[in-house]
């Protein structure tokens, strides 16, 4: 196949957010304790505590963003269960997931732990069981510099510097029967919501905070209507759930995608009724696919090429969706339907999923840059539509020196031969990186843990135009250099 894609970096669509490839990590499973975490005693090689590989496994990701505790689990959270010596800390009983919490990881481990990997921390307080009173409180101890009870708390414990903890997640999925202490409509939730916002940010006024926020336009615009004046960005989840076939799971993404601008579209309507002046944006802060491989409880999944293809689909979108959706935290990093698979026994998986976060985290340009193909197409039931069989986004960095074209080739059989013609940026070189495996079902195991790998070449004959090759089913990210 050939196609065509036209590169305008004489504009810019907008502003790739630092926050747009974050992560997410709860406590479920073996994604904190195994995973992120192993206890200072652990034989598993670690940092005090904090397991090394994966450690160095989400830093390679160059992830900016993470979110903690849950998810579901943060609605029956009680985070001063989480602080102090960790051999008085209860033990208790995890109602949202039916397990038993230690207690021994909790936020100034989790700070600690954004420090190592240099990342933002994002928390979701306790909008289930919890009160508002609990989660003012959490900000003062993470944020106050004043001399009162829990940032004295703080520093008592030895953290002398405040964590400056920006972003809130009030609450999470509160709009779900299985959610603890879940609202009966979006008044209810707005309504606490307004509760939780007042008062953590009269502790601090630096807060940006994110509502919790559905695909029901009821709920939606409820939310607005009572607390948009008091949230930032409303929380969008994203679950593709069962096996798909191969063509259909690669064009889901351009689904999510309009579903995304959707809900913005509400938003707006809603903020233009009620006259909300401030901008709510949204944070997709929960996505991934899921197969039945996923059980509970620790809901392991080995996830194939095709679920790169999907990966990269939904990464391209988010470039797209750049002004409207700032913020994104893929559910989940460690063990838990995850981008990397690690084992008691001190073994290592990296899925093709991780590979392309590896390649997008690595790769960002600052200004998302307006790209057309003439791909050739495809039918999909679940889009509703045709879906181009390449899929292309772009960015350049601040000093235009470096442009970066993403782009997936949704055919499994075929080969594209992609033609990039540039306006505005004149190309000297460029090197391309991809996974592409040797089939879509392709994944890596413990026991072939580099089947499927990052491969790179140099583009040959760069000049006014390029010549990419993209294999059949790969996710691509080329960087071009003035
Ligand atoms: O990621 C697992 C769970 O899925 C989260 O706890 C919840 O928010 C979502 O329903």
């Amino acid at each position: 196949m050939k196609c065509r894609v036209v590169v305008d970096a004489t504009t810019s669509v907008g502003t790739l957010n630092e926050r747009c490839y974050g992560q997410f990590i709860e406590h479920l499973g073996k994604c904190i304790y195994g995973g992120i975490w192993v206890g200072r005693n652990s034989e598993i090689p670690n940092e005090k505590g904090y397991r090394l590989d994966v450690l160095q496994a989400v830093k390679s990701l160059n992830p900016h963003l993470v979110r903690w505790p849950g998810g579901n689990f943060s609605s029956g959270y009680h985070w001063k269960d989480g602080i102090g010596p960790v051999s008085q800390r209860p033990r208790r009983y995890d109602m949202a997931w039916g397990a038993e919490e230690p207690n021994s990881f909790g936020v100034d481990e989790f700070i600690e732990w954004c420090r190592l990997m240099n990342v933002e921390p994002f928390i979701v307080v306790n909008a289930g069981n919890g009160t508002s009173e609990e989660a003012a409180q959490w900000v003062e101890y993470c944020n106050s510099e004043r001399d009162v009870y829990y940032s004295f708390l703080r520093r008592s414990y030895g953290h002398e510097k405040p964590y400056g903890v920006k972003l809130w997640g009030i609450g999470n999925e509160l709009y779900g029967e299985w959610q603890i202490g879940f609202c009966k409509d979006g008044s209810e939730c707005a309504r606490r919501t307004m509760e939780y916002a007042n008062e953590m940010r009269k502790v601090d006024p630096n807060t940006e905070f994110v509502a919790v926020g559905c695909e029901d336009p009821e709920w939606n615009l409820e939310m607005v209507k009572g607390a948009g004046k008091y949230f930032d960005y409303l929380s969008i989840h994203i679950y593709i759930f069962g096996d798909k076939p191969y063509r259909e799971l690669a064009a889901i993404p351009l689904d999510i995608e309009q579903r995304l601008r959707n809900v913005y579209g509400l938003i707006k309507d809603a903020r233009r009724k009620y006259e909300i002046k401030h901008e709510i944006k949204i944070a997709f802060d929960e996505w991934n696919v899921c197969y039945p491989e996923a059980k509970e409880p620790l809901f392991t999944q080995f996830t194939r090429v095709k679920d790169a293809v999907f990966t990269g689909g939904v990464l391209n979108a988010l470039q797209r969706l750049c002004n409207i959706v700032p913020i994104s935290t893929f559910a989940q990093t460690v063990n838990v339907s995850a981008l990397i698979i690690a084992a008691d026994d001190g073994r290592m998986v990296l899925t093709p999923q991780y590979l392309v976060f590896k390649m997008y985290g690595n790769n960002r340009g600052v200004h998302v840059l307006n790209t057309s193909t003439d791909s050739e197409l495809y039918m999909s039931n679940e889009v509703g539509g045709y879906v181009p069989f390449v899929d292309v986004s772009a960015t350049i960095s601040n000093d235009r020196k470096t442009l970066y074209l993403y782009a997936l080739n949704r055919n499994e059989n075929d080969n594209v031969e992609l033609e990039v013609i540039f306006k505005g940026f004149k190309a000297r070189s460029g090197i391309q990186q991809f996974v592409a495996g040797k089939s879509v079902e392709e994944k890596n195991t413990f026991e072939d843990p580099n089947r499927v790998k990052i491969e790179e070449t140099l583009v040959k004959n760069v000049e006014a135009e390029a010549s990419v090759e993209l294999k059949a089913h790969s996710v691509n990210v080329i960087r071009f250099f003035d």
